[in-house]
């Protein structure tokens, strides 16, 4: 017998989705690491897979001189270096390539907007010259520039109901560098566009399996009726990278990973598992209870500061067999630079559901190794019938969902030891997405290309998120004043972080369930 297959999907993302509307993206910033590295792979892999519009048109803007020709070729390049297949397709690549067109410009120059609206007037077809993605692959401090000249030069509008054709603003990260500069920032791009015109990017909502979550929550009962404070001791979100900060030294010294990776992808991950269920899948719903949770979190006081959120800072070490230098080693970092590495913090969520339970977030480079994962961990069963057992090894349960690499959920429940002892031995129940569907997983950046296109916000920061994400860090922030790092913040890089990591979890008689290696 075949099971039958039950499809539950979030508004715009079934599977074979398409971009319906013919469209041009515009992206700024196109001799760059970004678009060579994921957008012009992604949006090549779109096509090839039949997902973008039936006709639309890739402008590339950056300073640097190209012709159509040359960018074309680097684009191909950037493909075969670092897209998923790394293979391309000389027909599909040329039918593709027929829509590149390079544009020379500097982003302050009236005159190169001028040229831009020129080129895409002669691309004809009017949905091709009027809706437009404007993809801003640049530095955050030249946003509030571009949009201004893009409106002076007629090519972004505010839409009403019911115009014929849009426009639409992405943006990367960081999307400021503290609560004051993103509200400056909003400021900026909302006196020119609607909210619901911009895309704030953070990649990990692209990921299949952060996305997953949502399902996995709502569509299974059995775990849905445990998810809160009766049944849930703690839960940990470990995101750890194994490499350093390389060639970014000057960029880390003024970010940190509290802004770098805390702000962004562990609150984003952190909402998606302990917000409330929507009342439907549309984006406004779900971007409500993902602001709701956040706004839910117990504000970091100078106390909270000091005694739940811990920094660190890696010296030299191994990692994978490769000896690391230190960070205050690394190029562009002040050799005395206080600046963290690493972080992790205790943090509670004053609403109904989750009152009492504390959340563990960490986050760290020079890590020994690269995983990103949730686990839930469930309260003990009581104590009695197996008191009188010495030694048992009785385990509480544990949920772990694993967001990268290696995706997958695994159970940890207690089995019986065969044989005439009562010994019982914790064992996992595993689910791997390899396994069950393939080893099909889209880039981030595809499924965020393709959302953009079709307009849909879901997977994308709205406004007062990116304030309250930046309200927390903005208070441990505070709370750190410009202290320096302690004794018990340094870490050997290929190790799990400093010792006051440990210090504080062993407080509350936890640990830090470290990932482990990709079983393959
Ligand atoms: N790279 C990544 O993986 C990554 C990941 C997440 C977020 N981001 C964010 O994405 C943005 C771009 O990153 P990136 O790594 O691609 O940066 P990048 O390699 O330094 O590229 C910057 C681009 O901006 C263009 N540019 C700078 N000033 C310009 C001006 N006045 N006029 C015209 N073009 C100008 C450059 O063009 P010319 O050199 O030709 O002038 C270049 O194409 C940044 O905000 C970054 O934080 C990047």
């Amino acid at each position: 017998m075949v099971d039958s297959q039950i499809t539950i999907s979030l508004p715009g993302l079934e599977d074979g989705r398409k971009a319906d509307e013919p469209c041009t993206i515009v992206i700024f910033g196109a001799s760059g690491d970004l678009t060579a590295r994921k957008l012009i792979p992604a949006l090549y892999h779109l096509h090839i897979e039949g997902q973008m519009p039936g006709s639309f048109h890739v402008v590339g803007f950056a300073r640097r001189e190209k012709t159509d020709a040359s960018w074309r070729d680097e684009m191909r390049a950037g493909v075969e270096t670092h897209s998923r297949t790394r293979r391309v397709d000389n027909a599909k690549w040329n039918a593709f390539a027929a829509n590149l067109s390079y544009h020379r410009g500097d982003l302050t120059d009236a005159d190169a907007y001028a040229g831009l609206a020129k080129r895409l007037a002669g691309l004809g077809d009017p949905c091709l010259v009027n809706n437009l993605v404007f993809y801003l692959a640049i530095s955050p401090s030249l946003f509030g520039e571009v949009v201004d000249q893009l409106r002076t030069a007629d090519l972004l509008h505010r839409m009403e109901e019911g115009d014929a054709h849009w426009q639409r603003v992405v943006v990367e990260k960081p999307f400021g560098h503290d609560l004051q500069s993103a509200q400056v920032l909003n400021n900026h791009l909302l006196r020119h566009v609607r909210e619901r015109q911009i895309f704030r990017i953070d990649h990990y909502l692209g990921k299949e399996t952060v996305q997953n979550i949502m399902m996995f929550r709502f569509s299974n009962a059995i775990f849905e009726q445990l998810w809160n404070r009766e049944s849930i001791e703690h839960m940990q979100i470990t995101v750890s990278e194994d490499i350093g900060v390389g060639a970014r030294g000057g960029y880390f010294e003024e970010a940190g990973t509290l802004r770098d990776m805390m702000q962004n992808h562990l609150l984003q991950i952190l909402s998606l598992v302990a917000m409330e269920p929507p009342p439907s899948l549309a984006a406004e719903d779900i971007r409500n209870e993902k602001v709701k949770l956040l706004k839910s979190i117990r504000p970091m006081t100078m106390e909270a500061v000091a005694t739940n959120v811990v920094r660190g800072q890696y010296f030299a070490g191994i990692v994978n067999d490769d000896s690391r230098e230190g960070y205050r080693q690394e190029e562009r970092v002040n050799p005395e630079s206080n600046v963290e590495t690493y972080v992790a913090l205790k943090l509670f969520i004053d609403n109904w559901r989750w009152s009492t339970v504390p959340f563990y977030l960490r986050t760290g480079k020079n890590l020994p190794l690269r995983a990103s994962e949730v686990r839930v961990q469930f309260r003990p069963t009581p104590n009695v019938l197996f008191a009188a057992q010495d030694n048992l090894d009785l385990h509480a349960n544990a949920l772990t969902l694993r967001l990268q690499p290696d995706e997958g959920i695994f159970l940890r429940f207690n089995g019986k030891v065969p044989g005439n002892s009562i010994e019982t031995r914790p064992v996992r129940m595993h689910f791997g997405y390899d396994a069950e569907f393939g080893a099909y997983t889209p880039e981030a950046y595809e499924r965020l290309l393709l959302e953009a296109m079709a307009g849909d916000t879901t997977l994308f920061i709205r406004r007062d998120e990116v304030e309250t994400a930046w309200q927390i860090v903005d208070d441990i922030r505070e709370g750190w004043g410009g202290t320096s790092l302690s004794n018990r913040e340094f870490y050997a890089a290929g190790t799990w972080g400093p010792i006051a990591a440990d210090d504080l979890l062993e407080r509350d008689s936890h640990k830090w369930h470290n990932p482990k290696p990709a079983q393959r």
